[in-house]
């Protein structure tokens, strides 16, 4: 398969919507003008991954997780359209999909609370149902309200649920391939539907799973759906280098952003696998408005929006100490640098804090953005060109601080500057999801035999 390129040498970015419905900033789905349930309001995900798909964006992207966010009070949820109340993403999906047409329709499921073969089969479903827009993203699970909302007293270790994961996965890979792609004759003059000796059984037996197979469904349009995962710890990495094609990633700064690319790219290639079949997604928050100053504007009002009670425990969980007991217009106390996984995120904010001056309000609204960006057209645009041309991203996983404004000027403002530049497509490809990324339909493992 080609490379993203555009006839003038530049990578072609790809634009997946992370679809957060109530918007990346805590204090969005309060501003005048934002959708009343922007989370379990049907009409408000249709309009966002429509417009989404007015702007040609490769695909939606269902973020998923089986419980409420863990580390908070339910007073501190309840200030919050981000505490967790979500639909079910594959039923979600499925209802979206009939919404659209051309846009991929990726979604979350885990390998540590599903059986693979019921996910095998959902998504064979989806891809077939779509057209050949389905795609997976594999997720261990790592929050600990899910496995208690699973009968599991405590999460699976980390190292167990990875080595779960690859044989659930190798699992889903055989069971999509139980049919040859020509097994289905449904020849009414001889009366035979299908060929049986392009039907395979698998017979797998792990240390997790036994899984006999076939699977009841014909091979998905795309042969796999495309695979997703956004592993960041050595086993996470491992996983996405064998077999992840976009890889999601949270990079806090170019050069690290640079790091994973180089390295995933790498650890593909160690895997016999293309580097260019490996689309490293990194995410980009955003604000977007017509000029820098409204945009300016419109985050600090988002900011002033951040209930008081909510920001702090998001603040107390991110920083690993419990500010509920200081001045919310004091400084920021000296808090010690933990050894925990939060590290640099932790470590980011207390320098910010200690650098810019900030109070803990200032800090708890700042914290609160999960990283958004506020900018024109111009500069996003500017953001985006140079990541793509420092080998730092093959596209972005465009989340927006709020549920439709920030989407809607990106779709009306940046696209047409990307596509101005040369660094975005005007229109879709006919075909698959695969064909719009320039990602090969997988051959069926037993090809090599049957031919
Ligand atoms: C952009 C992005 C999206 C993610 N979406 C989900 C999700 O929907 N559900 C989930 O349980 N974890 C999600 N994760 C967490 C990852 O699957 C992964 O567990 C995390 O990046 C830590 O990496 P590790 O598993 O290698 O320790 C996401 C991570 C990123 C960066």
């Amino acid at each position: 398969m080609e490379r993203m390129q555009s006839t003038n040498g530049k990578r072609q970015a790809i634009l997946m919507l992370f679809a957060e419905w109530g918007g990346m900033h805590t204090g969005a789905w309060r501003a005048p003008g934002s959708p009343d349930d922007p989370t379990t309001d049907f009409e408000v995900c249709k309009q966002m991954v429509q417009t989404a798909e007015r702007g040609k964006f490769h695909g939606f992207f269902i973020a998923d997780a089986m419980g409420l966010q863990h580390d908070m009070s339910p007073d501190g949820l309840s200030g919050s359209a981000r505490s967790g109340v979500r639909f079910e993403p594959m039923t979600l999906a499925t209802a979206l999909a009939t919404q659209t047409r051309d846009i991929g329709v990726l979604l979350t499921a885990s390998t540590t609370y599903n059986a693979p073969y019921t996910v095998a089969r959902q998504f064979a479903s989806l891809d077939r149902l779509t057209g050949g827009r389905a795609g997976w993203n594999v997720v261990t699970s790592a929050n600990p309200q899910e496995a208690a909302n699973f009968g599991l007293g405590e999460r699976m270790d980390h190292a167990l649920r990875y080595e779960r994961a690859t044989e659930f996965f190798e699992i889903c890979e055989g069971l999509w391939d139980s049919f040859d792609d020509d097994a289905f004759e449904r020849d009414k003059e001889s009366g035979r539907f299908f060929d049986p000796a392009k039907m395979h059984r698998l017979d797998y037996g792990g240390e997790y799973f036994k899984v006999a197979g076939p699977l009841n469904l014909p091979r998905p349009l795309q042969g796999h759906p495309v695979i997703a995962q956004a592993g960041s710890s050595g086993p996470g990495r491992a996983f996405a280098s064998r077999f992840a094609e976009l890889v999601y990633t949270m990079p806090m700064d170019l050069p690290k952003a640079r790091e994973f690319y180089a390295d995933l790219k790498q650890q593909a290639e160690g895997h016999d696998r293309d580097p260019d079949q490996i689309k490293i997604m990194p995410s980009l928050s955003l604000v977007v408005a017509p000029t820098e100053s409204e945009a300016q504007e419109r985050l600090a009002a988002y900011d002033e929006l951040v209930p008081p009670r909510t920001g702090i425990e998001l603040l107390s969980a991110l920083l690993e100490m419990d500010l509920s007991d200081y001045e919310l217009d004091g400084p920021v106390p000296e808090i010690p640098e933990t050894e925990l996984g939060a590290k640099t995120r932790q470590k980011f904010f207390l320098d910010k804090a200690r650098r810019e001056g900030l109070t803990i309000r200032q800090l708890m609204q700042q914290s609160s953005r999960t990283g958004a960006i506020a900018g024109s057209p111009e500069t996003i645009a500017d953001r985006i060109e140079e990541w793509l041309a420092n080998d730092a991203a093959d596209g972005f996983n465009l989340g927006f601080a709020d549920p439709l404004h920030s989407l809607t000027n990106f779709v009306d403002l940046v696209v047409p500057e990307l596509q101005r530049r040369g660094i975005f497509r005007d229109e879709y490809a006919e075909g698959t999801l695969r064909d719009n990324l320039g990602l090969p339909r997988p051959a069926s493992r037993y090809a090599a035999v049957a031919r």
